[in-house]
């Protein structure tokens, strides 16, 4: 072997054992840089006589060619492997089927309350609140409820604790939103116009029933503010809530120590094939109490019963969406409620109003 077969076999060994483009600049370098083995060897050509010079110039000339070219195509063959490497790994399946993603959806009875609140504003009713944990008086006495109605009973109305040694009544977890009522008057004073959307508490468990439950109260007090003020807010508000063109409500006489006269309005409704329709049919429906409101009540809020009167109604919210939404029985709110939610589509709100303003 000559030397420049000895140098052809060094680098095109090494050219091909090259495993990164760093590995083949430094062979570069070393063969053909301008201190490289070959550029070196072309360098002595000066000292040879003409024909020596023409046969070695001319095996240098292809030599340097060779390793140049196999410089090129390993360089080349790299860069590709680099490139297979990466779009293997960035390789993506577009067939696949997407990441689910939890949605977050909306209570029925917190639409239900959002609606409701919706509706009265457009009818310039204000919200107003009161506590879960309520007074004695407030809940009771400040309604005309007296000592010894029924409502007051152990078997009605959670208690709260109070020492043995304390005298005063003890508090109670509110049993209406009716205690509201009193709070708004005597914040405000008459006029007034407000519902409260809330939490009430009773001791009742069945399928209708559950210890905890949303009643939403209103209250309007004016000069004027007659039953027939009332008949029309809640035809109204049944409309828009039930999305109906019309209603038919039946006011039939009743009995609350904070109304007088006392009503409960029934809606008509059809209930062909387990299906309830509101606003046509053979059959009536509860859906809450109201009345005028008691002198007794209005004075315990500090308005003065000869020159201000009212209305006052109270209705259950969870029922309001049970109707509204078709849901049967009461505990799926407690129990199962995220496979119906899921499947009555509670991802979004959608506000009825009276006035038509953000409906449709
Ligand atoms: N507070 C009554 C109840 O809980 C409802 C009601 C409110 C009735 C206001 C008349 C007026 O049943």
């Amino acid at each position: 072997m000559n030397a420049l077969d000895v140098l052809k076999a060094k680098y095109l060994d090494g050219i091909a054992q090259a495993a990164e483009e760093a590995a083949l600049e430094e062979l570069r370098l070393a063969a053909l840089g301008k201190k490289g083995e070959i550029s070196l060897k072309m360098r002595e050509l000066g000292q040879m006589s003409p024909e020596e010079r023409q046969t070695t110039g001319a095996a240098l000339n292809v030599l340097k060619n060779e390793i140049d070219a196999a410089l090129r195509a390993k360089k080349e063959a790299l860069a590709d492997a680099a490139l297979d490497a990466r779009l293997r790994n960035e390789w993506l399946d577009v067939t696949l089927p997407g990441r689910p993603r939890r949605a977050g959806t909306i209570h029925p009875v917190s639409q239900v309350m959002d609606e409701v609140t919706a509706i009265f504003a457009d009818m310039g009713f204000a919200v107003a609140e009161g506590p879960q944990i309520e007074s004695d008086w407030y809940n009771f006495d400040a309604l005309n409820i007296a000592p010894e109605h029924p409502a007051r009973q152990e078997h009605d109305t959670f208690f709260m604790a109070r020492d043995a040694a304390d005298p005063r009544p003890p508090h109670v977890l509110r049993t209406h939103t009716s205690p509201v009522q009193i709070r708004a008057m005597q914040k405000t004073g008459a006029p007034i116009r407000v519902i409260a959307p809330g939490r009430v508490y009773r001791m009742d468990m069945d399928q209708t029933h559950t210890p905890m439950f949303h009643q939403v109260e209103a209250l309007a007090l004016g000069k004027d503010i007659s039953m027939a003020n009332l008949k029309w807010v809640l035809e109204e508000f049944c409309k828009t809530f039930f999305e109906v063109p019309s209603v038919e409500l039946r006011f039939r006489a009743s009995h609350f120590p904070f109304t007088e006269p006392s009503a409960e309005v029934d809606i008509r409704c059809s209930w062909e094939g387990g299906q309830l329709k509101i606003g046509e049919g053979n059959s009536w429906m509860e859906i809450l109490g109201s009345g005028m409101v008691h002198p007794k009540v209005l004075e315990a809020g500090g308005i003065d019963p000869a020159e201000w009167q009212g209305f006052a109604f109270g209705m259950g919210i969870d029922r309001l969406a049970m109707l509204k939404y078709g849901i049967p029985d009461l505990r799926a709110f407690f129990e199962s409620d995220l496979r119906w939610l899921r499947h009555y589509g509670f991802a979004a709100l959608d506000l009825p109003t009276v006035f038509g303003g953000l409906s449709k």
